[in-house]
């Protein structure tokens, strides 16, 4: 019933020319695809390229990113209609480096899904703890909490097009990937919050991607989950080979 959801989320890498490289690359192997959702999130820079050549194509797009008004005076800000005016269906909200190298607190994360969602845009919640936070026994607390404030707000009837992305903050980019255990059992968690602030019927529609070093090594593993339903990849999303692999899996 939860299409599994996989989404490459490309960071501050790729000009438009590589970009470009790397969708052809993905366009060309994938044909149809079943049973699964494929999405890229390249950078601001390169989304109307990569826009032009998904028309027509499986794939999906998305943002990394955006911000909570429709326009004005906001140097340097991307508003959520220009996403729509780009093509985009999905942006990310709330990534562990949005929240720590740009100081991004729960309380602006919940106005810019609140804004995704008012233009039609389905935002990608990311949540996760950091390792002091696991080692203190905290993660639960950090993560259901970041759940509970980031969807203040946001009606039954929206809560559909929402995804989760459970990202634990020592697992990105580093390798050091969560046991599909211990993701299992977040999950499970995220999914009990959900179900608690909704009901059990809206929780068990809503998908939970995990992310933080997903390789092609590790995927099947994770996907076998119940509660994994899908794939927040980043470093092995910027090369075809393997997030073709990520995407297949099995
Ligand atoms: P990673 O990044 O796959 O390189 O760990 C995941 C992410 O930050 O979304």
């Amino acid at each position: 019933m939860r299409i599994p959801l996989i989404a490459g989320n490309w960071k501050m890498y790729k000009t438009i020319a590589e970009a470009v490289d790397l969708v052809e690359s993905l366009i060309s192997d994938l044909g149809d695809i079943s049973g699964r959702e494929v999405l890229v999130c390249p950078p601001f820079t390169a989304l109307h390229a990569v826009s032009s050549l998904l028309q027509e194509t499986p794939i999906g797009l998305g943002a990394q990113d955006v911000f909570y008004e429709a326009q004005g005076a906001y140097t340097g800000a991307i508003s959520p209609l220009m996403l729509r005016d780009l093509g985009c269906a999905y942006v990310l909200v709330g990534h562990s480096e949005r929240r720590q190298i740009f100081g991004e607190d729960d309380a602006l994360v919940n106005r810019k899904l609140r804004a995704a969602l008012a233009h039609g845009l389905r935002p990608i919640l990311c949540v996760g703890e950091t390792k002091p936070q696991r080692d203190a026994g905290a993660a639960e607390q950090i993560v259901t909490g970041q759940i509970r404030a980031g969807l203040a707000e946001v009606g039954a009837a929206d809560l559909s097009e929402v995804v989760i992305a459970y990202e634990p903050v020592w697992a990105i980019g580093t390798g050091d990937t969560a046991t599909p255990e211990d993701a299992q059992s977040m999950h499970a968690t995220i999914r009990r919050t959900l179900a608690k602030i909704y009901s059990q019927a809206a929780a068990d529609g809503i998908r939970i991607q995990y992310g933080g070093s997903v390789k092609p090594d590790n995927v099947d593993e994770l996907m076998a989950q119940p509660d994994i339903d899908g794939a927040l990849v980043g470093g092995a999303s910027l090369k075809a080979e393997s997030f073709l692999r990520i995407v297949k899996f099995r």
